[in-house]
Parts: C-alpha cells; structure tokens; sequence
C-alpha cells in the first residue's frame, strides 16, 4: 500500500542539472539514470544494469559516445536502454533492456513519467511558462526533504504558517489573520486556494525586492495540479490598486513561486523551488537576495517537516488531526492525492 499516486508525471530536474554526463536520482521510488546525448535530447532509463543491478551512476561506470558502459562487467547501453554489448560472447540476451522512462523537458523542467508507460500522455503536464519567458527573471534551486512529500502539500496549501515559521522573511501577522476561499475543478484536478490581503504589512521579502514600503495590498492565489505542481500567483502592488479591466496591472509586481512536489521514496520528498518576478530583471542583486531569502525560507519548511516525519512515524495507525478553516485547500488535496493512488490500486478491469 502506497500513498505515492503512480501514472503520474513527475519532475525529475531541472533542465540545466542533466549534461552529458551520467546522472541519478530516485524519484517514486525508482533509480533513473539520466544524461544528455551529444545532440541535446535527454534520456531517462533504469539505474540498475540488468547483468548484477549494479547502479549505472556509480563510477567506473562511464558514457562513451552516448552509450552508458557498466562499469562492473561492461554490459553495454543505448540512449533507448537497450543492450548492445555484453562481455565474452557476441549474442546478446533478448531480455537484455533497461527499463525506459517517457521524458518531456518544458519550462525548464525535465519530467518523467512514474507508471505504465502506456498511459503517459504529454498533454496533460501542468504548465508553468514563467519560469523559461524572457519576460521573467527566475531563481531556482531544490532542497532535499526528510519527509513523505504529503506534509510538503499540506504545507504549501496553507500559507498561514508564514506568520508563524517564516517571520521576518515573508510572513506578517495578516497572513494567518486573513480568511482562505478554496475552489476545487475536479474536471481539470487543480485546487485553488486564495487569500487577498488587501491592506497588509509589506514583509522584508518583498520590501527589499519591489522597494515597495510600509502597507501594501498583498494576493496569494495558489494554484494546484496534484500530484507534482504547485504554483502560487504572488501580487504585491501600493494599497487600493486593483488591475485594470484590460487585465493588465502595471502598478504591481508579480512573483510566481512554482515548486515541483517530486517523492524521491515514501519518506523522502524533492523540493524544487523557483521564484520568478516581472521586475527588476536581469538585476542581479534582486536575484541573489531573492535566491538567498527563499532557500532560508525554503529550509526553515524543511527542518519543521524533518521533524514532523519523524513524529508521525512514531504514531500509531489512524493517529488524529483536528482540522480548522485553514486546512480547507490542504484537505482538498489530500482527497484529490487519494483518489488518485486509489485509482493504481483499483483491480485491473478485464477488457
Ligand atoms: S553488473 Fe553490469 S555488467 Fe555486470
Ligand atoms: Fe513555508
């Protein structure tokens, strides 16, 4: 029993972290081997050579000219997994193949696809174009979690933990004093959450990087695609200016916070974090306090969920919660998570 839902598109990196070079990383569970062949397209199979399930990864392992050779006995791979050499004989094994991983790289993403392959389809990976638009400038980076990646959700869901664990950096005492609405599209499966501060204490965070001082008007609206992608359109602009009926809003600065929620085991979470601004762009300075601030905000989440995995395992079984109207948008996406690792434990039908 597993609460990771499968069939599902995960992010696996950023576009920038695979090279032509052999790369790692456990995502749902699974060791995917990953490099970039020497015409740019990158290449996701199992990190596990067929022959004694030595990690393709792990050096002497090596790439020679896109092909990955184990570094153990020197069973030999193509970018599509399959076998072309093996030691000491010319016949190679028909059952010689490593498992191979549907792979799309969009928005500076790379995705894979955790399931039955038969079932990936493209289209439906949620989008966040911000983060490769030149009218963006972005920062970015992951922090590894010692929990299971639900508590991530449940803490992203509800902002009002800012005032409490992110003083001093974006939290304000009207995060938390400000009431939620939630909506649910069950059709497209996303959770909106929103709360508009409409006249709130600029927190340092945004103080430093727009300029903007004293009160501001301050909207969060999250939106969320379970079970991966997490975005949260930040508006910070001078109290009383709404945007316009045109849809443009020129006197506000907009930041969009994406994180990428990617399970590395039942335990242990990926943490992709990118935050993009429509201003100050290409200054560097902005960027590096905005780099520098949300990692500090980033990692005072992870060291409470550290913890909280810790205390959660140590309950027992159907342990109790008491949930308030904070929680609405968190319980939401629980349900919608459920239904969805719910649906990979369904008995297959016969057709
Ligand atoms: S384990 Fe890879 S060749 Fe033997
Ligand atoms: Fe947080």
């Amino acid at each position: 029993m597993t609460s990771i839902p499968r069939d599902q598109w995960y992010v696996a990196a950023y576009s920038s972290e695979i090279r032509e070079e052999l790369f790692s990383r456990t995502i749902c569970g699974e060791p995917i081997l990953f490099w970039r062949t020497r015409s740019g397209q990158v290449t996701a199979v199992s990190d596990r050579c067929v022959h004694r399930r030595f990690p393709l990864s792990q050096a002497p392992s090596r790439l020679v000219a896109d092909q990955v050779v184990c570094g153990y006995h020197g069973f030999t791979y193509g970018t599509d997994g399959k076998c072309v050499s093996v030691p000491g004989q010319t016949r190679i094994p028909r059952t010689a193949r490593l498992r191979g991983y549907p792979l799309v790289e969009q928005d500076r993403f790379v995705w894979v696809f955790i399931g039955d392959p038969a079932k990936a389809d493209a289209s439906s990976i949620p989008r966040a174009p911000y983060l490769d638009s030149p009218d963006y400038t972005t920062v970015a980076g992951m922090e590894p979690l010692k929990a299971r990646f639900s508590l991530l959700v449940d803490n992203l869901l509800d902002l009002s933990h800012e005032t409490y664990l992110h003083g001093g950096y974006i939290g304000t005492p009207e995060v938390a004093s400000t009431p939620i609405t939630t909506e649910v599209d069950e059709e497209a499966g996303i959770v909106y959450v929103s709360r508009h501060m409409d006249d709130a204490e600029c927190p340092p965070f945004y103080a430093k990087s727009t300029g903007l001082q004293g009160r501001i008007a301050r909207w969060q609206d999250i939106e969320y695609s379970p079970p991966c992608l997490y975005k949260l359109h930040s508006r910070i602009a001078p109290v009383g200016s709404v945007p316009h009926s045109d849809g443009t809003d020129p006197d506000a600065f907009h930041v969009e916070v994406v994180y990428a929620i990617t399970p590395e085991t039942e335990h242990s979470t990926h943490d992709f974090w990118s935050v993009a601004r429509d201003f100050a762009l290409g200054d560097d300075e902005v960027s590096a306090f905005l780099a520098e601030n949300n990692r500090t905000v980033v990692l005072q989440d992870v060291v409470a969920l550290d913890v909280l995995e810790q205390v959660i395992a140590t309950e027992p079984e159907g342990y109790q919660e008491l949930s308030v109207n904070i929680d609405t948008g968190g319980l939401a996406a629980r349900r919608m998570l459920q239904r969805l690792a719910a649906a990979n434990q369904a008995p297959a039908t016969a057709s």
